[in-house]
């Protein structure tokens, strides 16, 4: 077994990245369990009430990934041959293997919004195309994504969100929050999460991206809801058994990588400020409003490709958002002193080699 704190590159590519902290697993080693299936691991429950607490929800329901609390939260609020609107770009709609097709069994209707976030103009005509729909089909669900990850991590506007919301209610339409970056928003902006959450029948928060825990999401929302929540969870093959060891870094998370998000968020933008300095870059999406800095290296001539391939060598990874859009994370594994590191590395990545 390597050691905890062997040497790792920069990693920027995302904050699923993170790897859990000593303490983080050492707390784990020593959580209380049981059979998780059967509602009897300790540890889970705590994890469970703690977050329907924070998401001011009657209960919350520990998954294995975000993924499947998306699904699930799908499944239940649509009946097959249903629409979901959401946006064009939400990870429901580009990354989820078409679950919502397969496990649902319902179509997406994809609507557009600046950033990834929604006015109720936007809504409104997608409420517009179902109802004039030759297909017939009924809008079920709204499902909206805060912070909006492939738009370089925006934040909704409470204001807006609530009014978005009040659109699709009024349609007759269920409400779904994809929280994966949830409480990123929440310590950006000063607004707690119960206040995110009032608007929406489900929502859920990622435990293994800004939190650094290894592995899962918890899903929130009425208690007959999570009461289903919890029969699909076993459908979909994600009842576990001692689950609390993995639930106990969620506890962890949740007492000691909050407040901290804000460093990551600091870093980002001090990220974005000296990329945006170099020739041949341009960072998109001033001023970062979160830990996601997105960056154009078109101007350069330098293929993403072989971008990434020299960053790499040099110990710093990127991601590709697509096209020449780089993605470059902060989380709980990049430092300050790492900052200086995947500067030159970009200088580098984008000067002409000749
Ligand atoms: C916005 C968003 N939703 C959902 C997911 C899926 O989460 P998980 O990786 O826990 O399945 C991700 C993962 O990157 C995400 O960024």
């Amino acid at each position: 077994v390597s050691s905890v704190s062997e040497a790792h590159p920069v990693d920027l590519r995302s904050d699923t990245k993170t790897r859990p902290t000593d303490a983080m697993r050492r707390y784990m080693c020593v959580a209380p369990v049981g059979d998780e299936q059967k509602g009897e691991d300790p540890t889970v429950l705590v994890l469970e009430e703690r977050v329907a607490g924070m998401t001011g929800k009657d209960a919350a329901v520990f998954l294995p990934s975000g993924t499947m609390c998306n699904i699930i939260a799908l499944f239940l609020h649509c009946r097959p041959g249903d629409e979901v609107l959401t946006h064009r770009h939400s990870h429901v709609a580009y990354a989820e293997m078409n679950g919502p097709a397969v496990h649902a069994r319902v179509t997406l209707l994809l609507l557009d919004g600046e950033r990834g976030i929604l006015e109720p103009s936007n809504v409104m005509a997608g409420l517009d195309r179902t109802r004039r729909g030759a297909s017939g089909a009924r809008a079920s669900l709204l499902s909206l994504e805060n912070t909006h990850n492939v738009s370089g991590g925006a934040i909704w506007p409470l204001r807006l969100q609530q009014e978005v919301c009040a659109v699709a209610r009024d349609a007759g339409l269920a409400t779904h929050l994809d929280g994966a970056r949830l409480l990123n928003a929440s310590v950006a902006a000063g607004i707690p999460v119960i206040d995110y959450c009032t608007s929406f029948d489900s929502a859920w928060i990622d435990l293994s991206k800004g939190l650094g825990c290894p592995v899962g999401a918890v899903l929130v929302g009425t208690a007959a809801f999570i009461d289903d929540a919890r029969r699909a969870k076993r459908l979909f093959g994600g009842a576990m058994r001692q689950a609390g060891i993995l639930a106990a870094a969620g506890i962890y998370a949740l007492e000691h990588h909050v407040a901290r998000l804000a460093d990551d968020h600091d870093r980002a933008r001090r990220l974005g400020e000296a990329l945006a300095a170099l020739d041949s870059v341009v960072v998109e999406g001033r001023p970062i409003e979160t830990n996601i800095v997105h960056f154009d290296i078109s101007a350069s001539g330098v293929e993403p490709a072989e971008f990434l391939a020299r960053t790499q060598a040099l110990g710093v990874r990127f991601g590709l958002v697509g096209g020449s859009t780089i993605r470059a994370v902060t989380h709980l594994d990049i430092a300050d002193e790492d900052l200086p590191t995947a500067v030159s590395a970009v200088r580098a990545g984008v000067s002409d080699p000749a």
